[in-house]
């Protein structure tokens, strides 16, 4: 079994496509942001588990017990010999119930972003099921994105849990929707979405009181320290997160506690006292909501689960 990393390549510049470009273009802004990918480094992927198990964080074992609920079913819809392409794979913790469930699944091809953290839970995966064959990539869904077909005649699902789709917005969100469905040749794609529900727990699942995701959204800043030599001080900014509710999103932000300046890359950057970086967006949907945009997406949105306090759904849609 190869559970080599593969690196996919990058159809962007480096400019665009790197942590320094990024964050070079994001704070020369007014105002300021940096993308939300750039999270996830070894140390991010780490934090975001923590934020997985915190008591106020519902969506990761919502999405478990649909996951376990309707297993068989969507074992059903996926097909006997599938290879499960998974966007955005973190722990890998959620594929675990489709791969038990699934018949003879052929192939599970993860892909994330964070290459070091991927290499570690593919090894744990790969130990716990030896005759599957496991192709992990290390590369950015939301650029061009060719991933090598298996000899033979082959069908492939795509998963995408975690609600990972709230974090673009709704264009976005259907251009990646877009793109995914051609790397699927076909297959199918299993969405879970976070819903609109009470401002309050949403707000609460943001701002947790044992406070790892002001760790998770200060990461970004320690990471530019570790990585680029940058010289943030962490302490100086505070993690704030509304609910936007006009926009049904959370908005994540990092604000400058105190007028101060941090060097990066050779270039000077101030920040006002109050002066706000966004650093993530994470959209919620109504399940009809949801089922329109993957409409317009070139989907035939069919089968759709959620749990009976309306929480968190998951969608299962059709390639057209
Ligand atoms: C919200 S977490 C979800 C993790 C996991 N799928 C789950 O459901 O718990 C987002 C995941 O997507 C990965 N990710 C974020 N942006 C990405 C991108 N542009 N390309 C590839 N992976 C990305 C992150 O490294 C992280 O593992």
């Amino acid at each position: 079994m190869d559970t080599q990393l593969a690196r996919l390549s990058r159809g962007a510049s480096p400019q665009e496509d790197s942590f320094a470009g990024n964050l070079l273009a994001g704070l020369s802004k007014t105002p300021k942001e940096i993308a939300c990918k750039y999270f996830y480094d070894e140390s991010g992927s780490r934090l975001f588990d923590a934020i997985c198990d915190l008591p106020e964080y519902y969506q990761t074992r919502t999405e478990m017990a649909l996951l376990s609920r309707h297993a068989a079913e969507i074992a059903a819809l996926m097909g006997e010999g599938v290879e499960i392409v998974e966007f955005g794979a973190g722990s890998l913790r959620k594929v675990r119930i489709l791969l038990d469930a699934a018949c003879n699944p052929r192939a599970y091809t993860p892909l994330d972003i964070s290459g070091d953290y991927l290499c570690n839970v593919v090894r744990s995966l790969a130990a716990d099921y030896p005759a599957l064959t496991l192709r992990p990539l290390v590369g950015d869904f939301t650029l061009p994105l060719e991933i090598p077909t298996l000899p033979g005649p082959m069908r492939r699902a795509g998963f995408f849990p975690g609600s990972t789709i709230g974090n673009f917005k709704p264009d976005a969100a259907m251009a990646l929707l877009r793109r995914m469905r051609s790397t699927l040749n076909g297959g199918g794609l299993l969405v879970g979405v976070d819903l609109v529900k009470d401002p309050v727990r949403l707000h609460a699942a943001y701002n947790d009181a044992a406070g790892v995701t002001a760790l998770f959204n200060k990461n970004l800043l320690a990471r530019a320290n570790r990585e680029l030599g940058a010289d943030f001080d962490p302490e100086g900014f505070a993690h704030y997160a509304p609910y936007n509710a006009a926009a049904h999103r959370i908005e994540m932000y990092l604000v400058s506690l105190k007028r101060q300046s941090v060097s990066l890359c050779g270039q000077r950057f101030d920040f006002a006292q109050g002066e706000p970086v966004h650093t993530e967006d994470s959209h919620k949907y109504t399940m009809e909501s949801f089922r329109e945009m993957a409409a317009r997406a070139g989907f035939n949105p069919r089968a759709v689960w959620t749990d009976q306090d309306r929480l968190f759904s998951l969608h299962w849609l059709e390639s057209r």
